[in-house]
């Protein structure tokens, strides 16, 4: 495996990989991997014939008062395990690279970014669309690959991609679960054993409303309702952010339910906030 800092030096990596003919993988990430993570490694592994990952902790798309110097970091035991998956490129950039004095261009995917998450962290998907839209410029990759979990970036990023004009196909991959339902997440190692456990109730919520509609419960209201209902029952949830039925295109709160839609939520257990989301077929 290839260990690269600097932008210029992978570009010109990459570049002679697509000239060669040769696909390219790409798994962008802020490190701290699990087995989410991995799952797109492999993924890419399959797909293509070159798989790259980068590991940067973007620090624009942190609000002021987020996570940004707790976010996890174990650059050793990522690049273990990146190692061990046999990718052919580890990317490794720091601020100065990515961010240079004088940096003063940003993209901004406009309405979407704004709805779910963007109500509660204003400027976070215009750093994540800023840094994904260097990322995709620097290795321009054949396939670029992502997370259902974070539903919102993956619609965001598909917008920027088509927008932009970037020659990447946007792979979304299945959410990995816990074997009691919680998502991966690098967040999830901020919960004490209690909360982790609290933590369950986000995947029960999302369980229960899909059964729910999948049984005949059509009205998007009482749907919320009972998500609400089952995320209230937990004492440590200190906070709904969101909870409900959406379009999954547009992350509209729909009107009624029909073909398919997306059950989403963002919670607080604490100082740590949660999202997960399941798309349900009507
Ligand atoms: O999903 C993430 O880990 C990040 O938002 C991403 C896409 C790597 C951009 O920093």
């Amino acid at each position: 495996m290839e260990l690269i800092r600097i932008p210029r030096i992978i570009q010109d990596t990459c570049k002679k990989h697509l000239q060669k003919g040769r696909s390219i993988g790409f798994v962008p990430t802020m490190g701290a991997l699990h087995e989410g993570h991995l799952s797109l490694i492999k993924r890419s592994k399959m797909e293509n014939d070159v798989t790259a990952v980068s590991i940067f902790v973007n620090p624009t798309q942190f609000g002021p008062a987020e996570d940004l110097d707790r976010y996890p970091r174990d650059i050793e035991g990522d690049s273990k395990k990146i190692r061990e998956l046999e990718a052919d490129v580890l990317f490794l950039p720091d601020d100065r690279m990515m961010y240079p004095t004088g940096f003063s261009t940003f993209v901004d995917v406009e309405k979407i970014s704004g709805k779910l998450c963007g109500e509660f962290r204003p400027d976070h998907f215009k750093g994540v669309s800023t840094v994904v839209s260097k990322l995709l410029n620097i290795v321009r990759p054949t396939r670029a690959y992502f997370g259902q979990k974070d539903f919102q970036q993956s619609v965001v990023i598909k917008r920027l991609v088509k927008d932009l004009n970037f020659d990447t196909e946007v792979v979304v991959c299945p959410t990995i679960r816990e074997h009691d339902g919680l998502a991966m997440s690098s967040r999830n190692a901020y919960l004490n054993p209690e909360q982790r456990h609290a933590a369950t109730a986000l995947f029960r919520c999302l369980t229960e409303a899909s059964q729910a509609i999948l049984s005949g419960k059509h009205s998007p209201a009482k749907v919320r309702e009972m998500m609400h209902a089952v995320l209230s029952g937990e004492p440590l949830i200190t906070a709904i952010e969101y909870a409900g039925v959406y379009d999954p295109e547009t992350l509209d709160a729909v009107a009624e339910i029909k073909g398919e839609v997306l059950l989403a939520v963002a919670v607080r257990l604490g100082n740590t906030r949660l999202i997960d989301n399941m798309l349900v077929n009507t």
